[in-house]
Formats: C-alpha cells, sequence, structure tokens
C-alpha cells in the first residue's frame, strides 16, 4: 500500500506511517499535480496546504482514506470522497489546547498592543503613551462557538478573572452552567461584550457570523479574535470596523485566502497577525501526525476509524458488541432486496429490546449498504451507502421498541416499493446471527449460503414435487421450513440448498401446481 503526505508531517507520524507502508513525501502540489500522481496512493495524509478538490478525488482511485493531521476539513471535498467511498478523518483533539492558548495569547497582545510596541521599540522609538492597554481582569468575553477550543478558552478567560458569555445553538444551558457560561444571542455578545472570540467551523451557518450589523452593535472598546477560520468574520466588514474606529483592535490568526497578501486587513494599524500558527506548537503537531497515521495504519489493515467524519463512529466496545448485528443486519438487508426482485423506495429497520437503547448507526448503515449492494454491487460501501441512499431518494427509517417477546433482543428489516414489501426479522444467539421470521412466517435458519423461498398454497402435493425438482436435478436440500397457514392459505417454504439453483430450474418449481413463486437469496 502507498501513502502519500502532501503537507509537513511530524517525524512521530511519518516512522508510525513507515512502519507499514511505502510513504511519500511531496508537498507543495498544485491541483494538478496531485490530480495527476493520486491514483497510486491509498491513502492520503494533509494538513491545511493541500486542497483535495473534487477534481483530485475523482482521480483518486485507489484511494481508500484521507486523513487531517488537525481539525478543520474545509479544505477537502467531504461530499465527494463519500460518494467515491473514501473514508476522511480528522484529528480534532490533538492541537485543541495549542489553539486555546494561541486565542488567549492574541486575547492579551490585543489588551496590551505587544506587536505594535515590540516593532516600534525595535525601530528604536520610545512610545510609552502610544501603547496604553487595557486589563482583561473583569472584563466580559463572548465566545462564539463552545465546542473543544471554544471551552478551553472559556476555562482560561476564567482563570484571568473574566465573565464569559457565549452562542452556540447546539450547547445546552445545562451544560453552559457546568462550564460557568451564560448563553446569549450574538448581538448581545457583540453589545456586551469586551472582548469577541470565535470558535465554529466555516459553514453556511457561520461564514460571516460577525458582519457589519454586529460591529455596528460594538463598543469602541471591543476587540475581536479570529483563531477559527478566515470567513467566520466579514474581512472587509472588519477592515472598515477597525479603520472607522468602530472598535478598539483585532487580533486575525486565519484568513479566507491564505497567505492573505492581498487582504486590506494587513494595512490595518490596529490589526495583530499571525499566520495560522494556533496549532504550530511542537506537542500539538506530534499529537495530530501520530493520531492521524494511527488511524490510517489501522483502517489500511482492516481495522475500524474512530475519528472518521463521514462515517457513524462509535466507542471501539460497542463496536464489539454491535459486529454480529451488524452482519445480520446486512445480510437481511440484502435478501430482502433479492426477495423484492426489483426498484425499492424505503428502508425500515426496527430494534427490539436491549439492542434498542444502543447507538445502532453503524447496523442501519450496514442494512443499507446491504439493500443497495443488490443493484450497485462494490460501489457501495459503508462511507457511501447513506449518502447513495439519500441521491436514489430511498427513505431510511429507524424504528425503536424495548420490548421483544421471545428473544432479548431482535431487529427486522422491511424494504418496501409501493404496495409490495420483503421483511426478514433476526437476532443473535451465542454471538451468531439467527433468521428467525420471513415476510411474517415464523423461521429458525442459520443465515448463510443459498436459500429458495418459494411462496405457496397450503394444500397437498405441493412441498413434495417442488423437493423433488430439486432432486432430480442433483440439488441437495440441507434445511427446511414450512410456515402455517389454514388449509388452502398463503404461507411460504424456506429451503436451504447447498448450491446454486439455476433459473431453469427454478422456472420448474414454479410450474408446480400451488406454487406462486419461488426465489433464490444468497444469503
Ligand atoms: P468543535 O467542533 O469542537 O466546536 C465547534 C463548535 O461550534 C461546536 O460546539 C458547534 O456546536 C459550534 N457551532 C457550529 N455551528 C455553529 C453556529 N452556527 N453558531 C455557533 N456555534 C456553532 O471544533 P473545535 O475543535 O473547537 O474547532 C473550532 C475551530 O477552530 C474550527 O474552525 C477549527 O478548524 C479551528 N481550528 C483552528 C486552528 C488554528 O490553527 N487556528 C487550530 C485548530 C482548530
Ligand atoms: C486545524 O484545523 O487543525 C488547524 O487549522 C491547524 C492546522 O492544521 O494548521
Amino acid at each position: 500500500m502507498k501513502v502519500l503526505v502532501s503537507d509537513p508531517l511530524s517525524e512521530q507520524g511519518l516512522t508510525i506511517l513507515q512502519q507499514h507502508f511505502t510513504v511519500d513525501v511531496n508537498t507543495g502540489l498544485s491541483e494538478e499535480e496531485l490530480v495527476e500522481k493520486i491514483s497510486e496512493y491509498d491513502a492520503l495524509v494533509i494538513r491545511s496546504g493541500t486542497q483535495v478538490t473534487r477534481r483530485v478525488i475523482e482521480a483518486a482511485d485507489r484511494m481508500k482514506i484521507i486523513g487531517r493531521a488537525g481539525v478543520g476539513v474545509d479544505n477537502v471535498d467531504v461530499e465527494g470522497a463519500t460518494e467515491k467511498g473514501i473514508i476522511v478523518i480528522n484529528a480534532p483533539e490533538g492541537n485543541m489546547l495549542s489553539a486555546a492558548e494561541h486565542t488567549i495569547a492574541m486575547m492579551m497582545s490585543l489588551a496590551r498592543n505587544i506587536p505594535q510596541a515590540n516593532e516600534s521599540l525595535k525601530s528604536k522609538k520610545w512610545e510609552r503613551k502610544k501603547f496604553m492597554g487595557v486589563e482583561v481582569n473583569g472584563k466580559t468575553l463572548g465566545v462564539i462557538g463552545l465546542g473543544r477550543i471554544g471551552a478551553e478558552v472559556a476555562k482560561r478567560a476564567q482563570g484571568l478573572e473574566m465573565k464569559v458569555l457565549a452562542y452556540d445553538p447546539f450547547v445546552s444551558e445545562e451544560r453552559a452552567k457546568e462550564m460557568g457560561v451564560t448563553m446569549r444571542s450574538v448581538q448581545e455578545i457583540a453589545k456586551e461584550a469586551d472582548f469577541v472570540t470565535v470558535h465554529t467551523p466555516l459553514t453556511k451557518e457561520t461564514r460571516n457570523i460577525i458582519d457589519a450589523e454586529e460591529f455596528d452593535l460594538m463598543k469602541n472598546s471591543t476587540r475581536i479574535i479570529n483563531c477559527a477560520r478566515g470567513g467566520i468574520i466579514n474581512e472587509e466588514a472588519l477592515a472598515d470596523a477597525l479603520n472607522n474606529n468602530k472598535i478598539a483592535g483585532a487580533a486575525v490568526d486565519v484568513f479566507v485566502n491564505e497567505p492573505p497578501f492581498d487582504s486590506p486587513l494587513l494595512d490595518c494599524e490596529k490589526l495583530i497577525v499571525t499566520p495560522h500558527l494556533g496549532a504550530s506548537t511542537k506537542e500539538a503537531q506530534v499529537n495530530v501526525a501520530v493520531s492521524v497515521a494511527e488511524e490510517i495504519v489501522s483502517v489500511l489493515t482492516g481495522g475500524n476509524a474512530k475519528n472518521a467524519i463521514n462515517i457513524p463512529s462509535v466507542k471501539p466496545e460497542l463496536m464489539t458488541m454491535l459486529a454480529p448485528y451488524i452482519q445480520l443486519a446486512e445480510t437481511m438487508s440484502n435478501a430482502c432486496a433479492q426477495l423484492l426482485g426489483k426498484n425499492y423506495e424505503k428502508i425500515e429497520i426496527s430494534y427490539n429490546g436491549d439492542i434498542a437503547e444502543k447507538d445502532t448507526r453503524p447496523v442501519t448503515v450496514a442494512a443499507v449498504k446491504g439493500m443497495l449492494e443488490v443493484a450497485l454491487g462494490s460501489a457501495v460501501n459503508y462511507v457511501n451507502a447513506t449518502s447513495l441512499a439519500k441521491s436514489r431518494q430511498v427513505e431510511v427509517v429507524e424504528r425503536k421498541s424495548d420490548t421483544t417477546e421471545e428473544f432479548s433482543s431482535t431487529i427486522k428489516v422491511e424494504v418496501t416499493m409501493g404496495d409490495e414489501k420483503a421483511a426478514i426479522a433476526g437476532t443473535i444467539i451465542g454471538g451468531k446471527g439467527k433468521i428467525i421470521n420471513v415476510n411474517g412466517e415464523h423461521v429458525d435458519m442459520i443465515p448463510s449460503g443459498y436459500l429458495i423461498v418459494a411462496k405457496h398454497i397450503n394444500k397437498p402435493n405441493v412441498i413434495g414435487p417442488c423437493c423433488m425438482v430439486l432432486g432430480k436435478n442433483n440439488i441437495n436440500i440441507s434445511g427446511m421450513q414450512v410456515g402455517r397457514a389454514e388449509i388452502g392459505g398463503t404461507t411460504i417454504m424456506a429451503l436451504n440448498v447447498d448450491s446454486e439453483v439455476p433459473e431453469p430450474i427454478l422456472k420448474e418449481m414454479r410450474a408446480v401446481e400451488g406454487i406462486i413463486d419461488a426465489k433464490l437469496i444468497k444469503l
């Protein structure tokens, strides 16, 4: 296997990769060069420099995983990677403390004009009056985005005896309270805070979350910091606010275009800047490189991805417990799609009993994958199954109930097209899957090998002739289950057979008087 490292990566991360794979370090590639080379590689490791565009992804025919040694994946076309079945991972925790410390360093530098004073004295000026600062003690800090880094910044600001307000629609009042933080709207923060710092990802909701209207609400003494992503604060509005003394200063580590040599911001006297240094500490770089390298080794050698952006990630202990359910759900949904034998518009996965209390997302993904595989073959995998179902307008429904009748946990998969449906239920006994119901009929089957499901009228002389058809064609029946129904009613027989059954033999079975349909399923 070959790994391309296209941005600088710490030695420790490289060593881990080199112990398992051929590793090429080739930094500073243009999009064109990357498109040309990428088809040779099974994995790509990047930081924020490499732009993994749709063109790059389309050319990445062997690629299985893209590892971002850092948090933000805004330089990766994650949707494109998902469609192509490529796992995207990041290292969400490795640099959070460095980024939080950089934010505090920027805030203190802003408060005391340290960069400007440093520059002045080094040019042989002694300007003590010009660089009068402010204390942060007792001041209010507004944090937009109270995630990993935002929370660390809030904690450190409280250590500096600041009052902390925050805006984050995904953090509850209770959680904020536990952190000693008061939740407010962006506008309230703009009005009240002495310092404002942003720590959200860059999304369509957060782009320009601080814009001209918010600057208009701020006090002239307010100072603002962006150590998250360029574009969260509108750069033109910020330049305007600084140049027109609407605010007292700004500290910026990240820019819409990096390096930002054409940005109007660089001419603002009240602005202090660093060249995207938030994660640039020895500790953070080792942490993120090791985390991404270990995860790439795990995925390329058949293990799990802990920090995947585009597949549900669950704790390893839970994954062990879910593994047989994942296999069972995939087999059952695949069998349902085969039974239905046509397109489908909906898949419903019902979890009953103990399993309903678990995080069943990977089981649902496996069920969707199993169903789609009948039509799409190896083009579908755990990464792209959900997005493929969505693009094919297949509705995915999960149901949960804590009650079951016979078993402690059961899963039922139902695949529907209009009025027609196929439904199979199963359970896990002693770590192994078992099918317990097919289309409403109780059965007891091991989900492996070949199975003939024959719908028929419950009357004499149907089952025997069917078995004769198989026998005379030298097909061994290894198991048989027949559903209960009134005489003359419709039921199913499920025949486990030892080999594939060619279509002409199935046709012969369907010709038996009383047989409504007979289908072969590969479990
Ligand atoms: P995180 O996912 O832990 O936290 C982000 C928070 O933003 C979450 O709590 C989320 O609920 C919140 N959020 C999402 N949408 C929001 C919205 N519309 N309004 C308000 N809040 C919203 O991420 P993190 O690890 O704390 O990283 C935060 C940012 O810092 C990211 O943009 C990341 O790329 C950046 N970062 C920069 C550097 C650097 O070198 N400067 C280093 C590390 C991380
Ligand atoms: C990140 O998102 O982790 C940061 O931008 C740091 C980086 O990789 O440079």
